[in-house]
């Protein structure tokens, strides 16, 4: 008995003491093992008379049961010093870049895309999307552009046969977009009023030089409901063009214009400062023209199946790539299709900076380049 208290006592000792799983194991080993001194104490009951072994046999019990009691314990508390110990060595600051260097930089096309929608998402506009193939009906005749329309002329179409067994035929020939006001037409035919919806996306122009590529970007804007009027237009615009160059004055102008799908139309020009080497947006006493819009002509409320007499609205357009250039200063278009790394680079942006009304448009306060 006495054996057995010292014994257990110095288990105990032994278990409190462990360092680290290994030694707890030997400890376990040396106690409960096959060999352990218990188990050795446990094997001798055999050769005892009855009553011993029952009163032996009764004390060794307990104190196994309290040696295991005592390791599990031990056990739990190395096993959470242990897990502390590496997740000290393993933390991740989650402040710092995503890597030693960031990688990669956001088109300034897809940028002024994504601030375009944020500006507009925030005025309670829609964006949609449409084909970049297009029928004559959509890209023209609907626009109130019939075929032998002069209009046609002012822009320099690519078509499309739309049967390659058969000869090119002009009248059923496809197109790829010349705009995006299309979409005026497609979105008509598919919602009805009241209409809020921006159709930003692909163009396509023969006409290649320092401002034309054969590709480039629009963005069409339609607003239809029973009492829009241009007073609509000039204070969405306004709204839009301040928002967009980030100035809290910027004058503007509305000239008169022409366009067929519009009644009265209107070109509108920002303020500017232009000298050789520079342009300044929202000072001096230059103008430069941005965009194109106008009252929706009725006949193009009629192609999309809207009733003139109830509903009225406006429309504008403008060049995403025209957009970026102004803003960020790039002075030749040609160069946003090179896919050069150095002036991706150079005039690009970080994949983490976001466009938001809220958190900034093109700067996120120091995060960004
Ligand atoms: N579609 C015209 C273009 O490509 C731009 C435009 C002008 C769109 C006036 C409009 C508008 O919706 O009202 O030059």
């Amino acid at each position: 008995m006495e054996n057995l208290e010292q014994l257990k006592a110095e288990a105990l000792n032994e278990i409190s003491s462990a360092a680290d799983i290994k030694q707890l194991e030997e400890t376990r080993v040396a106690v409960l093992g096959k060999k352990g001194k218990l188990t050795e104490l446990m094997k001798g009951l055999g050769a005892l008379p009855t009553e011993e072994k029952i009163a032996l046999g009764k004390q060794l019990n307990i104190v196994k049961s309290e040696v295991e009691k005592a390791l599990e314990a031990q056990k739990n508390i190395l096993e959470a010093k242990a897990l502390d110990e590496k997740l000290k060595t393993e933390t991740v600051d989650v402040t710092l870049p995503v890597r030693p260097e960031q990688q990669g930089r956001i088109h300034p096309v897809s940028k002024i895309y994504e601030e375009v929608v944020a500006i507009f998402g925030q005025m309670g506009f829609d964006v949609a999307k449409g084909p970049d193939i297009e029928d004559q009906f959509h890209n023209f005749n609907a626009l109130n552009m019939p075929a032998n329309h002069p209009a046609r002329q002012m822009q320099d179409t690519f078509y499309i046969n739309n049967n390659p067994n058969q000869p090119f035929d002009m009248d059923s020939a496809y197109v790829v977009r010349t705009h995006t006001s299309g979409m005026q037409i497609r979105t008509m035919e598919n919602q009805r009023p009241p209409i809020r919806i921006i159709a930003p996306g692909r163009t396509y122009r023969s006409d290649y030089d320092a401002t034309h590529t054969p590709m480039f970007h629009q963005v069409e804007g339609l607003v239809i409901d029973k009492n829009i009027t241009m007073a609509h237009l000039k204070g969405c615009l306004y709204d839009f063009m301040k928002a967009f160059f980030e100035l809290d004055e910027l004058p503007v102008r509305y000239r008169p214009s022409y366009f067929p799908f519009t009644e009265p139309s209107a070109e509108m020009d920002i303020g500017c400062l232009k000298t050789k080497t520079e342009l300044k947006i929202g000072a001096g006493t230059d103008w430069l023209e941005v965009l194109g819009c106008g009252m929706v002509h009725p006949n193009v409320l009629r192609a999309g199946g809207i009733n003139p007499d109830e509903y009225q609205g406006f429309a504008f357009g403008m060049g995403i790539d025209r957009l970026a250039m102004l803003k960020y200063g790039i002075p030749d278009l040609r160069t946003f299709f090179e896919s050069d790394v150095r002036w991706l680079k150079h005039y690009g942006f970080t994949p983490l900076d976001f466009s938001s009304m809220t958190g900034g448009l093109s700067d996120n306060g120091g995060l960004a380049r």
